[in-house]
Formats: C-alpha cells, sequence, structure tokens
C-alpha cells in the first residue's frame, strides 16, 4: 500500500480540484495535519475538502476563531488553525481534544503550536511554494491513513 503521494498543484482552482477529488477517500474519524508556511494554500485546499464533502457555502479561514465547525449530514468537520497558540498549553486549555471524536474529520492548520499534546494525524500533508503554484506531499500515519492514499494507486487516478 502506498504510504505517501505526491502532486504539482499549477494554480488556485488545481488546489480546490484535488481537495474536492481527495473527500471522496475520507471518512469520519480521521485526523489530518496541513503543514506549509503562511499563504502556502492550507485553507484553500480545506475549502477544497469541504467542497468534495458537500459543504455548499462560505468557508473562512479559522485564524482568529482557531476553529471553524461544518456539519455535513451526519459528519462533523472542525477546520482548526493554531497559528496564533503562543504555548502548547494553549491547546488544553481550549478543550478542543473532544473535537476529535469518532464522528468527526478534523483538519489542523500550524498543528506543530499544539507541540506533541495533538492526537496522531492519519494524514500529513504539506504544501510548498513553487512560484507560481505549489507542491503537494501526502504522507500516511496510520493504517487509515493509508488505506486513504491506497485510492490514488488505481492508475485511473493517479
Ligand atoms: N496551487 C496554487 N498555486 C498558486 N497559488 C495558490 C495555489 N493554491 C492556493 N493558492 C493561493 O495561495 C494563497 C493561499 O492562501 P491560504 O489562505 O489558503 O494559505 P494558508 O496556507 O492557509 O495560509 P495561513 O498559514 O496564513 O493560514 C491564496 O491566495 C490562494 O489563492
Ligand atoms: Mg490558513
Amino acid at each position: 500500500m502506498i504510504q505517501q503521494l505526491k502532486r504539482p498543484l499549477a494554480d488556485e482552482t488545481a488546489t480546490l480540484s484535488f481537495g474536492k477529488a481527495f473527500a471522496a477517500t475520507l471518512h469520519a474519524g480521521l485526523i489530518i495535519y496541513l503543514h506549509g508556511e503562511l499563504g502556502a494554500g492550507k485553507t484553500t485546499l480545506t475549502r477544497g475538502i469541504l467542497r468534495g464533502l458537500g459543504y455548499k457555502n462560505v468557508v473562512k479561514s479559522p485564524t482568529y476563531n482557531l476553529v471553524e465547525f461544518y456539519k455535513i449530514s451526519k459528519l462533523y468537520c472542525y477546520h482548526f488553525d493554531f497559528y496564533r497558540f503562543k504555548d502548547p498549553s494553549e491547546w488544553e486549555e481550549a478543550g478542543f481534544r473532544e473535537y476529535f471524536h469518532a464522528n468527526s474529520i478534523c483538519l489542523v492548520e500550524w498543528p506543530e503550536k499544539a507541540g506533541d499534546l495533538l492526537p496522531v494525524a492519519d494524514l500529513q500533508i504539506t504544501i510548498y511554494l513553487s512560484e507560481p503554484g505549489r507542491n503537494l506531499e501526502i504522507h500516511a500515519g496510520t493504517e487509515a491513513g493509508k488505506r486513504c492514499l491506497a485510492h490514488w494507486q488505481e492508475p485511473s487516478n493517479l
């Protein structure tokens, strides 16, 4: 089973389209970390994923509220951004641990700001600047994550 996937993303539309397609491989219970510098495209990719999951309204960046919450049919989706954490202890104080449960997909921007307190990620997505576009890498950290990436092993999906 493949454990990593790499993709060039030529422009914003490519990021949104990949996110939308990637959503088809996701299911409740998954934890996804999003790495990449400021403006890399983490929120844009999440916007695509939420579109793919069936969310039709505006997807805001959680930069100021730390978390944006979406309910899509029976699925809960939490989109976090911990950039503003000054100390990992803020993660415990915020009470976010309870959001990581079997019926939710959690997408976390700036997970490194919570130190090693966060639950283990099933998938780690990194977006690298490659002006004018981006390069994306996804690594599976668990068996559930590997099963998601297995979808991209199909020649028709590469
Ligand atoms: N593949 C791409 N090629 C070029 N530009 C892109 C691509 N994907 C997204 N962008 C653009 O890059 C910017 C990324 O903004 P976005 O808010 O998604 O970044 P972010 O990684 O969430 O940043 P932050 O860490 O500040 O939250 C947007 O202006 C978006 O249009
Ligand atoms: Mg963002």
